[in-house]
């Protein structure tokens, strides 16, 4: 799906989603949101890095990630023109014991590319996706400030425990159907088939697997 974003030199606004381009006087710039391909994996992980540094392993929600796959259908990239510019995949999880939901994350946009209104469109497309393959729920851990705005919201993991600590405020939740996370309570745990790997491999390798 492409989305358009008009700019100006120094001042930029989003037009995709029905919101208005804020600024007229534009010249205007494509992206265009699709399915990541293998092609895409060095570009991907260059851009974690950029965005993360080298500490992202040690992640909470890497433990449910490691050496499994994204939900199919649900791992995105924005380009521009040949340049890979957004990341953005989904994972998924059980929210307890027999409660599938999925995780979101990382999501990570190129410096150069920030507060474009592109890191709300890999979420919208990513939700939209999420829900039109019947997925119910979606957790994360991030910042609500910047999350809220979807919909992510604390009280929905008030009862859920990640692998590991994290903070209570940063591990939220989204109902895509209503009442999915309702007495949502235990262990969330990884729940994507396995990566193709017959050695113990570094977390850097299997992350370049999935
Ligand atoms: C967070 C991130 C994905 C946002 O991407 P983006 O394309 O700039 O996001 P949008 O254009 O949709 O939104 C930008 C707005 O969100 C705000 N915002 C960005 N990160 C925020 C945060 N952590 N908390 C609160 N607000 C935030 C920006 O200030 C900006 O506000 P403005 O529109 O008033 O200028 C991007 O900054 C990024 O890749 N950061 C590094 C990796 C990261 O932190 N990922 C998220 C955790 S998984």
């Amino acid at each position: 799906m492409a989305f358009e974003f008009s700019s100006h030199d120094s001042d930029f606004a989003p037009s995709a989603f029905g919101r208005a381009a804020a600024c007229v006087e534009t010249r205007m710039r494509a992206f265009d949101i699709r399915d990541e391909a293998p092609g895409d994996v060095a570009a991907r992980e260059a851009l974690l890095d950029e965005a993360f540094g080298p500490t992202r392993f040690l992640k909470s929600c890497e433990r449910l990630r490691e050496g499994r796959m994204p939900a199919r259908g649900l791992a995105l990239v924005a380009t521009d023109e040949e340049r890979l510019v957004a990341t953005m995949r989904m994972w998924p999880v059980f929210a307890g014991a027999g409660r599938p939901a999925l995780l979101l994350g990382p999501l990570a946009v190129a410096r150069d590319y920030r507060s474009l209104g592109l890191g709300a469109a890999m979420i919208e497309e990513g939700l939209a996706r999420a829900a039109a393959r019947n997925h119910r729920a979606v957790l994360l851990v991030g910042d609500a400030p910047y999350y809220a705005r979807f919909g992510f919201d604390a009280r929905f993991t008030e009862e859920l425990a990640m692998p590991g600590s994290v903070e209570r405020e940063r591990f939220l939740g989204l109902e895509l159907s209503k009442g999915a996370l309702d007495g949502a309570a235990g262990r969330v745990s990884g729940a994507g088939a396995r990566v193709a790997s017959t050695t113990r491999a570094a977390p850097r390798q299997l992350a370049q697997a999935a």
